[in-house]
């Protein structure tokens, strides 16, 4: 949610900064600026000389209209040493607006891609936010709680707010504490706002100085032999370096292009350790596919089977990687989940499955609610925080509560050296890579993978399950990608059928027991990138009330892979149907009289019932994905949304 940039060093900032941005176009794309210092010119061959040899050739004036979006430049103040470009709109406004960057010399920066919080997405609420004459510029991520507050007393000391930003109040605190010492600046304005923050800064008169401080909302630092980086997230600066570190929370970091010290709140310079990011470049780049969701779904194989394989031998599961021996994982009385969005339909599917294979019972908390209910829970409870990024603001806090009220926590997480998997007592983490699109497919299906590992490895630590049942499971989970791979082969069926229906106004997506948890999964990709109304029901409480919803053409997806539950399931599709809705049945093979009642079936490799959301879900992303596609929609970037949602 909103991403920053910014480099110092030997390079120009602001083409390395638009590629940044790019790379975190997934976080919000409403907006976009960067600010741009000067100090330090720029030979022909794009690297710097010393000394202030900015031409004066670069001022753009007035608020010049970009064709068809409301984009303008910020005139450059001629008492200020930075140089602002803010657009409305995608990024390519803003490369459009600065020739790719080339227009905005300087070799040290700062660039933000706004998911808009405060404000309605315009040129003025778009980041870098400055302090009066540009001293200070500030690119920000996360909320501001008390900005109003601050804002009054501000405004009452004379400072003047321009947009409708919580951010612009850090800027006018950080201009209002400096003297002289920026990490003294920032300390200062740390005690005085309240909230979450990453906050990229410049001060106009220290030229080749980046500063930034985070809490709660991720930052991480790179460097590089050109010089050095803060970012978002690691895919933005994976070009130039994968030496990264995560910035502590509540730290302070000051970059030149050579050097980077790291302050305590205490503004006590500490030592930080670095390490290499194993994700490559090509993993974040399209590779040839139309849409990173498109490349993503079919990376589902390689991805469960990276999650899956390292955890397997022998046929046993290993969970030695959470740190709790087998006499602590028997003890395990009660399993408490909690999640957001499509990882919340990966605790649900846990639900069903580790209650059968280990007889553990299992509550499923929406990270949101969960953080807020004041929750009784029993002594022995395993609480279970999913997310891919492990940056959601919720599951951060939700993890928080819970040890604050002394439960073990297990993160289930994909990014490495995230929040949640910092915070974690133990992390299980899933390898899909980076994520791009902001709809989530690999990710879940690798969240899947964990939670079928952790239910086998708990089945068996309570003797629930035996020897043979747990190779028997193990092998099952080995084969899931290949069975991933065959669906994907049979594409076209689903993908002819999904721009037959691209245009339909409700969709309704019904199943039982795990199909209904692979139901909400379908049902919100669906919404989240085709913007049809669409809703999940158990099959059996459709009856009771949204039935009535169901009129001429309507179409209702039926999913249904287990054996105890199918004959249920085709009942409800038959009430449906009589009703006039048009039917897709989502079944495994050998389960053909879901023919009978469907208009049209999709069928999907026999597997174990357990693991039937695995399979399913692949139709289901592909419906999502065709029918956003067949209405021209934006597919990787959906509106509204933003990948890594770092506010509550
Ligand atoms: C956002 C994304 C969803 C994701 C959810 C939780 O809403 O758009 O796709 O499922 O956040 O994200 P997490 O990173 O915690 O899994």
């Amino acid at each position: 949610m909103c991403g920053i940039v910014g480099f110092t060093g030997r390079l120009q900032a602001a083409p390395i900064l638009l590629d940044g941005l790019e790379k975190l176009e997934y976080r919000g794309y409403d907006s976009a600026g960067i600010a741009v210092a000067a100090g330090g010119g720029a030979r022909p061959d794009g690297t710097a000389e010393g000394g202030d040899a900015r031409p004066d050739s670069t001022a753009e004036g007035g608020d010049a209209q970009a064709a068809g979006s409301a984009a303008a430049f910020a005139r450059p103040d001629s008492e200020s040493a930075i140089e602002i470009v803010k657009a409305k709109g995608r990024l390519k406004v803003l490369r459009e607006m600065t020739d790719d960057g080339r227009s905005v010399p300087g070799t040290c920066g700062i660039g933000h891609t706004r998911w808009a919080t405060h404000g309605e997405p315009s040129v003025v609420n778009s980041h870098p936010h400055c302090a009066k004459n540009k001293r200070v510029a500030v690119v920000h991520n996360g909320i501001i709680e008390n900005y109003q507050d601050i804002r009054a007393r501000l405004t009452k000391e004379g400072f003047t707010f321009l947009s409708e930003t919580d951010t612009e109040a850090a800027a006018h605190l950080l201009d209002k504490y400096y003297s002289g010492d920026p990490v003294e600046a920032i300390g200062k304005m740390m005690f005085r706002i309240r909230g979450s923050y990453a906050l990229g800064i410049l001060f106009a008169d220290r030229p080749g100085e980046i500063y930034a401080v985070r809490k709660d909302s991720p930052l991480i630092v790179g460097r590089s032999e050109e010089g050095n980086f803060i970012a978002s997230d690691a895919p933005a600066i994976l070009r130039y370096t994968r030496d990264v570190c995560f910035i502590p929370n509540l730290e302070i970091v000051k970059l030149t292009g050579t050097e980077i010290h790291f302050y305590n709140v205490d503004q006590e310079e500490v030592e930080e350790t670095f390490s290499q990011v194993s994700w490559d470049t090509e993993a974040a780049e399209k590779g040839g596919f139309a849409h990173f969701m498109l490349k993503e779904i079919y990376e589902q194989p390689k991805a469960v089977r990276d999650t899956v394989s390292p955890r397997i031998s022998e046929g046993h599961v290993n969970l030695e990687e959470l740190g709790m021996s087998q006499e602590e994982l028997a003890k395990i009385s009660r399993i408490q989940m909690v999640a957001c969005g499509s990882a919340y339909h990966v605790c649900m599917t846990a639900k069903y499955m580790v209650e059968q294979t280990a007889r553990v019972p299992v509550d499923v908390d929406l990270a949101s609610e969960f953080r807020y209910r004041n929750p009784v829970m029993e002594k022995d409870t395993l609480v279970v925080v999913v997310s891919q990024s492990g940056e959601t603001a919720d599951s951060l806090a939700a993890l928080r509560e819970a040890k604050k009220l002394g439960y073990r926590v297990l993160g289930i997480v994909n990014v490495v050296g995230s929040s949640i998997a910092r915070e974690a007592d133990s992390v299980f983490y899933t390898w899909a890579g980076p994520e791009i699109s902001v709809a989530t497919t690999k990710a879940y299906s690798t969240q899947l993978a964990a939670v079928y590992l952790l239910a086998i490895g708990l089945g068996r630590a309570k003797g629930v399950i035996g020897e043979a049942a747990e190779k028997e499971m193990t092998a099952e989970l080995m084969r899931l990608p290949e069975k991933i791979e065959r669906i994907l082969e049979e594409k076209e069926r689903i993908q002819w059928f999904a721009n037959k229906f691209s245009y339909s106004r409700d969709i309704f997506f019904i199943g039982r027991g795990l199909d209904y948890a692979s139901s909400l999964e379908g049902s919100l990709k669906l919404k989240e990138i085709s913007y049809i109304h669409s809703e999940a029901y158990a099959a059996g409480e459709l009856k009771h009330g949204t039935i009535s919803l169901i009129e001429d053409g309507i179409l209702v997806v039926g999913v249904a892979t287990q054996s105890g539950l199918f004959e249920k399931l085709i009942s409800n599709m038959v009430e449906v149907k009589s009703r006039g809705a048009y039917v897709l049945g989502v079944t495994s093979y050998g389960y053909y009289s879901m023919e009978d009642v469907a208009n049209y079936t999709v069928y999907v490799p026999k597997t174990m019932e357990c693991f039937a959301a695995s399979l399913t879900v692949v139709p289901l992303q592909l419906l999502a994905y065709y029918m956003a596609l067949g209405k021209g929609l934006d597919v990787d970037k959906p509106r509204n949304l933003a990948k890594s949602v770092t506010v509550e």
